[in-house]
């Protein structure tokens, strides 16, 4: 069953608003203690090891992809259906974004289609966690390991979401999520 989240709509944790307010006005709002507070907390409750923040998802990919140090022009998949500044930020680093095609019943990349779209330039896949839903991470991950490729989970509308009971942003390299009403972004590693 298709169990998606409303992509607009502010949700506060309470209490949230007030704390991030405090950081602000001790200074402490963009650099400081709150945010290495926040982004240990944070890895924490994702089980990674790092977290660290960002100004918006975009730039948490592009930090990401920059990291990675790909040969330029190398291929990145994307599934069809995104949000198309994700790939733009791969094709301003002079990569070359591949769109594959999404499965109708989850709107996320169709892990066959996925792999049948895997060439020799392709160094990278962005499985994307669409409107709450997780990816069917066991394929996409078989195939990208079985062909080297860097997997970089867009977890944008997809904070806490789990595939098997594990939480998205903890199957690949890499990944980045988003809080809507913040606006602010996290990068995991
Ligand atoms: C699927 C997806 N990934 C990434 C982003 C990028 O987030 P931001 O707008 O914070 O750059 C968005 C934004 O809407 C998105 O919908």
């Amino acid at each position: 069953m298709i169990r998606t989240i409303a992509r607009y709509g502010a949700r506060h944790v309470s209490g949230s608003m007030l704390a991030a307010l405090k950081a602000v006005f001790r200074g402490d709002g963009l650099r400081g203690s709150s945010i290495q507070e926040f982004e240990k907390q944070f890895a924490a409750y994702h089980g990674m090891q790092h977290a660290l923040s960002a100004s918006y998802g975009r730039m948490a990919f592009y930090y990401t992809l920059k990291a990675l140090d790909l040969p330029r022009d190398s291929e990145i998949i994307f599934p069809a259906l995104t949000f198309w500044a994700v790939p733009e930020m791969a094709r301003a680093l002079g990569f070359r974004p591949k769109f594959v095609d999404i499965d109708p019943g989850t709107f996320n990349l169709d892990p066959a289609k996925f792999d049948v779209a895997i060439t020799p330039d392709t160094r990278a896949v962005v499985p994307t966690h669409l409107y709450g839903q997780p990816c069917d991470m066991d394929p996409i991950m078989a195939s990208a390991r079985a062909h080297g490729l860097v997997v970089v989970e867009d977890c944008a509308h997809a904070l806490g979401a789990t595939y098997k009971g594990r939480k998205v942003g903890a199957f690949g390299d890499a990944a980045f999520l988003r809080s809507t009403s913040h606006r602010s972004s996290v990068i995991t590693i």
